[in-house]
């Protein structure tokens, strides 16, 4: 297939074009920066100058190019405000960012549209010890700033689901780890001694190593039934206190830091709502039972180095 990637220069951009090229598709990577030409020609990929934010850029960019399939994978968290608006850059790459993908779908002949979505989009609750399949209400509201996210998280999805003459399949991934994802994120924040260890109250959620998020995309791309979601995710919730902890140990930063659940949402309201309100335990059945994808890194542990065991 040729794929037009949005995305193919960051944390799971990386493994996803490799992982592409080893599968014999041909992307089409979009690059903002025309210094990540090399980047993405060194990993098999063909470099596409725009900025998906810009329409109008992005469909001069992409005119006369016969693409099979679309792939976003396009977020700015690192560009995340401490207080989350309406407007921040991943919502907006998630709402108008899907609907610029869109038009440009239609303008080089795209059938397909794999989309990047979240599993918190379940709700930043407590759901207890129920294990949450794609059947699970999807887009709840719990009154938080996190809503935010949740309707961002709707947007891509429905919009892929519902648009014309297109096969929209969408992939409720856990949080990242890996190689320049979150868990690199976090050992950052732990060598800068960042409070950021819930000490009282704590969430559980679910993880995915970046390179097996990678690879349920290209599995999505042919496999992935159209007007679908498929949660990908990890065999091992984990609570953040073990999430850090194990980060902490993977990287060498020093000992985390413990703060009160009322400090770390003054700090970043947002991660309060993530890392102390939410608890969700997900399935990832369904991908494995459709897409046949089942995590190669089966939890954060084995994935960040601590552990040896590795499913064959
Ligand atoms: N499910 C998850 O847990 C999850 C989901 C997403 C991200 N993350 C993590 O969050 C951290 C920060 O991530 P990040 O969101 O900054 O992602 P990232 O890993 O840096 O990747 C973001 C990608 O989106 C591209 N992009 C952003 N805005 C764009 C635009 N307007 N036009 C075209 N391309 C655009 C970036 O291109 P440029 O190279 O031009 O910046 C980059 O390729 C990473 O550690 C990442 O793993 C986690």
């Amino acid at each position: 297939m040729k794929v037009l990637v949005a995305g193919g220069t960051g944390a799971i951009g990386r493994p996803l074009l490799t992982a592409m090229a080893a599968q014999g598709h041909q992307a089409y990577a979009i690059i903002r920066n025309p210094a990540h030409r090399s980047m993405v020609t060194e990993l098999g990929a063909i470099p596409v100058v725009a900025d998906v934010v810009d329409r109008d850029g992005l469909l001069r960019a992409v005119d006369g190019l016969a693409i099979d399939a679309v792939m976003h994978q396009a977020t700015a968290l690192r560009s995340a405000k401490r207080k989350l608006r309406p407007d921040d850059p991943t919502t907006v790459l998630r709402k108008q960012g899907t609907e610029h993908l869109l038009a440009a779908a239609r303008v080089v002949g795209a059938r397909r549209f794999v989309t990047q979505s979240l599993i918190t989009g379940y709700g930043y609750r407590d759901h207890g010890t129920t294990v949450l399949t794609e059947d699970a209400p999807f887009g709840v509201h719990v009154g938080s700033v996190a809503d935010l996210v949740v309707d961002g998280s709707v947007a891509t999805e429905q919009q892929v689901f519902e648009a014309e003459g297109i096969e929209g399949i969408a992939l409720r991934y856990g949080m990242f780890y890996g190689p320049n994802a979150f868990s690199d994120m976090f050992a950052g924040l732990l060598r800068k001694r960042a409070p950021i260890r819930p000490a009282g109250r704590c969430g559980t959620t679910c993880f995915v190593h970046v390179d097996d998020a990678a690879t349920a995309a290209v599995v999505a791309l042919t496999k992935g039934n159209p007007g679908t979601a498929y949660n990908i995710v990890d065999d091992q919730p984990a609570s953040w206190q073990e999430f850090i902890d194990t980060v902490a140990a993977a990287h060498g930063t020093p000992r985390p830091i413990s703060a009160p659940g009322w400090l770390i949402r003054m700090m970043v309201p947002y991660l309060g709502c993530l890392l102390i309100d939410t608890t969700m335990r997900v399935s990832h059945a369904k991908a494995t039972r459709e897409l046949g994808w089942s995590p190669l890194v089966p939890n954060l542990r084995i994935g960040l180095g601590l552990d040896s065991a590795v499913r064959s």
